[in-house]
């Protein structure tokens, strides 16, 4: 018989000391998590998604070629390194089909890819839901949420709702496929008119077949990696301020997206993460609809979407853009216990002058240093600002902190000091040489 307690101590010990990193993003999404992943995946033995699904989506270059992934993640890219998609996702099956087509007929081998059992799928229906409620809600006094229309909602709702939800492990039979699609036709009146079921079950079945061979039990792989003193990376989708939880609901994605979902969207106890690197934009964005208190209606705001190409990945559509609100930020460290902070895209704003950032709100009168997630109070925040001293030229150009501009290092303190988190990264520009590692001050 084995000694159930000495197992338990010789796992603790390997697991402990293995190397378990969550990468986060600090906003509403868009900070640039790619850029981080693809560099620390390349010292990671696994790269695990936890969350989201094909609404997230970030373009990688390695080795001068672009690759725009929205479900596999990034670990895929490097050679050696397992790409796992968690529980905690979403998947759409013919996307993640598609994706890693298009991965093959690169060169990678997409045999690393590895997809839970327990992971939900979205249907053609959750599509057709998600946009049925959409289109409906913008025309009912435009109280859309602006969502991304892949279903992503949907999906989760049926994981709650449970008796129609499918799992990545059900799509491999048939049968299975036609009795849940038969529930959620004869629940949803948004399907009333949408293919039959028998068409989408002979898909999702097709399309699971090709899948088969990469869906297993994600929980003991990752644990078992961990076990043997592997180095996992998590990778969060979407972002904090989206999280179904703790972002500004309503107006947020479906699932948890901050390392909050990491336990749940995994199977792996979140005391067991030894860094949790912040991602955070040098400014904020946001697409679709909600509050934004910092966002600029003028010519500052469409010159930083000019010069930071803040255009979705996902929809293409134009974000909206405005000062760095610090206010959040604080919220966003301390809701994922950020051991790290990579300040992206600080070129950007290289020439912006006056440079502002968000302290404090303003709230009927009241001032406060908290974030109100809740949106219709966040609606009526009034930003309070500091007006720190411009950039000034040679940001893109520095290759060392030091190199920087006086004022784009105070600008760099008074992030880290309001975030109460060391800089780890700081990144210039969009090239891999355009990236600041801190080694010194912190470990990314
Ligand atoms: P959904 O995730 O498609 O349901 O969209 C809900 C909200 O989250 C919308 O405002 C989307 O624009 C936003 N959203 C979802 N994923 C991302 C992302 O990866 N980046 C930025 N915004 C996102």
């Amino acid at each position: 018989m084995t000694d159930g307690r000495a197992v338990s101590r010789a796992y603790r010990a390997s697991a402990d000391s293995a190397a378990c990193t969550a990468v986060v993003g600090m906003q509403w999404g868009d900070e640039g998590k790619g850029k981080v992943v693809d560099l620390l995946a390349a010292e990671h033995d696994a790269t695990v998604r936890y969350n989201g699904g094909a609404n997230a989506g970030h373009s990688v270059v390695v080795g001068g070629e672009r690759f725009a992934l929205h479900l596999v993640p990034s670990g895929i890219l490097h050679p050696g390194c397992r790409a796992i998609i968690g529980n905690g996702v979403a998947v759409d099956p013919f996307k993640l089909s598609e994706e890693l087509d298009g991965l093959s007929a690169r060169g990678v081998d997409t045999s690393r890819l590895v997809l839970s059992s327990r992971a939900h799928v979205v249907t053609p229906y959750h599509k057709v839901i998600d946009e049925y409620r959409e289109d409906r809600l913008a025309g009912d006094g435009g109280r859309a949420i602006g969502t991304t229309k892949r279903g992503i909602g949907p999906c989760y709702s049926d994981k709650a709702q449970r008796s129609s939800a499918i799992r990545a492990g059900d799509l491999v039979n048939r049968d299975r496929l036609v009795g849940k699609l038969e529930l959620a036709r004869r629940f949803d009146t948004a399907l009333a008119d949408a293919e039959p079921v028998e068409a989408v079950a002979s898909k999702l079945h097709e399309v699971g077949q090709r899948l088969e061979a990469h869906i297993e039990d994600t929980t003991y792989l990752i644990h078992g990696m961990l076990g043997e003193g592997k180095s996992v990376l998590f990778e969060g989708g979407n972002a904090t301020l989206l999280d179904v939880d703790h972002g500004t609901y309503p107006y947020v994605t479906s699932s948890v997206c901050s390392v909050l979902g990491i336990p749940a969207g995994t199977g792996v106890p979140g005391a067991m993460l030894t860094r949790v690197v912040g991602v955070v934009k040098a400014y904020s964005t946001r697409v679709g609809a909600g509050p934004m208190p910092t966002e600029l209606h003028d010519q500052t705001g469409e010159l930083i979407r000019k010069r930071g190409r803040e255009f979705g990945t996902t929809t293409g559509r134009p974000r909206r853009c405005g000062w760095l609100d610090l206010v959040a930020l604080r919220y966003s460290a301390m809701i994922n216990g950020v051991t790290e902070l990579a300040v992206m895209l600080l070129d950007v704003l290289e020439t912006v002058e006056p440079l502002k950032v968000c302290v404090a709100y303003e709230i009927d009168g009241e001032r406060t240093d908290r974030f109100v997630p809740d949106a219709a109070e966040l609606e009526r925040a009034v930003p309070v600002y500091e007006t720190l001293e411009p950039l000034g030229d040679g940001v893109a150009e520095a290759r060392t902190l030091e190199a920087l501009p006086k004022a784009a290092r105070a600008y760099l303190d008074r992030i880290c000091e309001v975030a109460q988190a060391p800089l780890g990264l700081v990144s210039v520009g969009p090239d891999r040489s355009q990236t600041l590692r801190l080694t010194e001050r912190a470990h990314v």
